[in-house]
This record gives structure tokens, sequence and C-alpha cells, in this order.
């Protein structure tokens, strides 16, 4: 390989031979195209035509009053899909076209990334399979049926916690009997090299926008860019434009699930050690005989053992700072910021908001906070209301 996909101590690929062919295959295609006149402008055409970009930078006028200091939404809800997913995918659809391929596979957790490649593997006629855990399948199970209506054929994986880390081992599995003709389109800024840099750049849109809109909006860069970490795309993809304003504060918001001190949760940031697990070396849950801990979140596409390695190296060079909320602040601000603002957020999303409220009383009146709100709620209602019954916390008037 032409890059070894390091940051740090962090990165890699650490995957069995008969994938590095494929691998270096798609790294080498990457650098092929990624600056390529026609790719570039089929790539910008579809981001603008099929997907819905630029999204715009929302001023949050009543949660802002709530909060006491200024909140910008970055609206990544609003692209085709309902989540900055459908960025990445189609980057990586394209590039997958242009190689020729025919079949797409993927993993998918929330199944906000399975839509998305189900979408493109629509739009470019190309035959698609998703793997997802049963536990997403039944908790997810509207986007489960979106993903069929676009013609993919939808595995369900059993193994292990029946979740997105299970959905990973079982595309992989595939993806080594079937590597020829199949492209894996990886969902997040994880997995073995070229995917963290690969997905990074195919998000990057979201930053480089949010910067410039923020100049032009607010006259002044923001002094906080905030988002949800799972596997790290949607957070590295606005946060990757700020790397060199190093007065803008940089939080990425791991899922504490039932709290980090009940091992209940999904933050190897926040309490993991490094590790290697899905081709990379990252900050991982695991013992200390290395074996992987089961996770939990009340959010799908948070519910994941380890992060990108971009985010391990960000996190020990001190250039982000990585906190957890837990499922509880979740549902709370689920209920408080869509009385608010008349905008669902995804649960996944809701953490980065529910850190932002946390804020409340600690930061002054002239901060500005820009969230990125990766994706709507609607897939969420559900659990949101199956919660209800049983939520011990008050709910705060939004008034
Ligand atoms: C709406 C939304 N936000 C965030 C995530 C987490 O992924 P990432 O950390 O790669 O942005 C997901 C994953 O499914 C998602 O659906």
């Amino acid at each position: 390989m032409k890059y070894d996909g390091r940051f740090g101590q962090f990165g890699g690929c650490y995957v069995p031979e008969v994938l590095i062919p494929a691998l270096e295959e798609i790294e080498q295609a990457f650098y092929k195209y990624y600056k390529d006149e026609n790719f570039v402008a089929d790539l910008d055409a579809l981001y603008r035509e099929y997907a819905g970009r630029p999204t715009p930078l929302y001023y949050a006028t009543r949660f802002s009053k709530l909060v006491g200091f200024k909140v910008y939404i970055k609206r990544e809800d609003l692209l085709h899909g309902g989540a900055h997913k459908v960025n990445n995918c189609l980057g990586q659809g394209l590039l997958a076209k242009y190689m020729g391929k025919t079949k797409l596979i993927a993993e998918t957790g929330a199944g906000q990334h399975g839509l998305a490649t189900s979408m493109i593997g629509a739009l470019l006629g190309m035959e698609t399979k998703i793997f997802m855990g049963t536990v997403d399948i039944e908790r997810q199970s509207v986007n489960v049926h979106k993903m069929k209506l676009c013609g993919a054929e939808v595995v369900p994986v059993e193994g292990g916690t029946a979740t997105l880390k299970d959905a990973i081992n079982e595309a992989l599995r595939y993806w080594t009997a079937n590597v020829t003709d199949t492209f894996y389109l990886f969902g997040t800024a994880c997995g073995p090299h070229p995917y963290p840099t690969v997905v990074k750049y195919f998000q990057s849109c979201i930053g480089t926008e949010a910067r410039a809109q923020c100049l032009e909006k607010i006259g002044k860069l923001p002094d906080i860019v905030t988002a949800c970490v799972g596997g790290g795309s949607n957070a590295i993809g606005i946060f990757s434009a700020f790397y060199n304003d190093k007065d803008v504060k940089l939080v990425g918001v791991e899922p504490a699930g039932k709290g980090l001190d009940t091992g209940k949760h999904a933050a190897p940031l926040m309490a993991g050690s490094p590790g290697i697990l899905h081709g990379t070396r990252m900050y991982l849950m695991q013992d200390e005989e290395g074996q992987i801990l089961d996770t939990e979140s009340i959010s799908a596409g948070l519910d994941y053992p380890g992060v990108g390695p971009e985010h391990c190296l960000l996190k020990d060079s001190g250039r982000a700072e990585y906190v957890a909320v837990d499922d509880e602040a979740v549902l709370d601000i689920f209920d408080i910021f869509t009385k608010c603002e008349g905008i669902l957020p995804a649960l996944e999303s809701s953490h980065a908001l529910a850190w932002v409220y946390s804020q409340k009383g600690k930061l002054p009146a002239d901060a500005t906070v820009v969230v990125n709100l990766s994706g709507r709620g609607d897939k969420d209602v559900g659990i949101v209301e199956k919660h209800r019954p049983t939520r011990t916390k008050t709910q705060t008037n939004t008034d």
C-alpha cells in the first residue's frame, strides 16, 4: 500500500491476507479519482441534486434561549435518507462504479448506513447486500423496510450481541469469500486502511460547509464544534475543517449507555484501552485478555466497542475533547429539543445535543456552539415511546 493509514499508534491495516489486494485496489482507485475532474463533477452533482447539499446552518432560537448561549445546528438531518451517511455512500458508491464493481455490501447499526447504501445501490444499478444484527433489525425496523424497498437484501446476523460489531464481522467474512466483484462500502471512519481516510474525505464536506457558513452568517468561527461519536464519521467530517483553528474547541460525545460506572456503555474513548478489532488499532472496550466487551446504548448507531483511529489520536494529542452522556439524558433532550425547535433529532445526534444542554449555566451568553445534527429522529420515535413509562427523570419545561 502507498500509505500506511497510521494516526500515531492507531490505525493500520490488520486484515487476513486475502483482503489486502482488495483494500489496495480501493486505496489506488481513491487516490486516482478523488481529484479527477470527471469524478469530482459527478460527485458534486450527486451531492447537490440527489442528496441535497449544501445543508443549512440553522440558528436554534428557542433552544439557545433555553441554554443561555448561541447554538447553531448543521442540518445533516435534512439530507436524502435522513442522515450524513449518504455523503460517504455517494462517494464510495461512485468510486465502486468507476472501478467497474457490480455489487455492494455494507454493515449497518441504526440502519442509516444500510439505507444510504441501498439507495445508492438502486441509483447506480448495483446489487446490494446489507448485514445487520437481529437486535438492530428489530429496533430500527423502519429502515429495514426502506432498504428492502430499494431492492437490497438484508442479511440478519445473530452472533455476539447481534449489533453493529457482529454485522461488521459477518460483512468482512462474506467479503473475504467474494472479493473480486464486490465492493465493501464501509460506513464509518474506522476499519482497516484506507477506510478511515476515504470516509473522512467524503464526510469532510460537512465541516467545509459549516466553517464557511459560520464566517458568512456569524462573522466569526464558533467557540465549540460538537458531534456524537460512534465509529466517528460525522464527527471527523465536521472536526477536520477546524483542525487548524486552535481557538475552536472540538467536543466528541460518546454513549454512556446506562452510565460509565455500570460498564453498560459504548464509550471506548472514555473507558477503553488500545487494541485491534476490524482491521484497525484503536481505543477499544476489552477485558484484560483482549476479549471484546459487550456494549450497550439506546442508540443503535453508536453501539460499537471501538472508535475511528483518528479520534484516538485527537484524544491523545488533546486537540479534541471527548465526553459521554447517558441514555436518560439522551431521551430527555429528544423531547426538549423537539419541543423547542420542531426538529426530531436522531438518538445518535441527541448525544451531542444532550452535552450542549449540560453546559447550561457554564458557558457565557456570547458563546457560540455548532452542533452537527447527523440525522433525523423519525426512525427512533418507537424507541422513545417505549421508554417513556420507565423514565425516572422529570422533563424540563422548554418555555
Ligand atoms: C444519525 C447517525 N448519527 C451518527 C451515527 C454514528 O456514526 P458515525 O460516528 O460514523 O457518525 C449513526 C450511525 O448509524 C447515525 O445513523
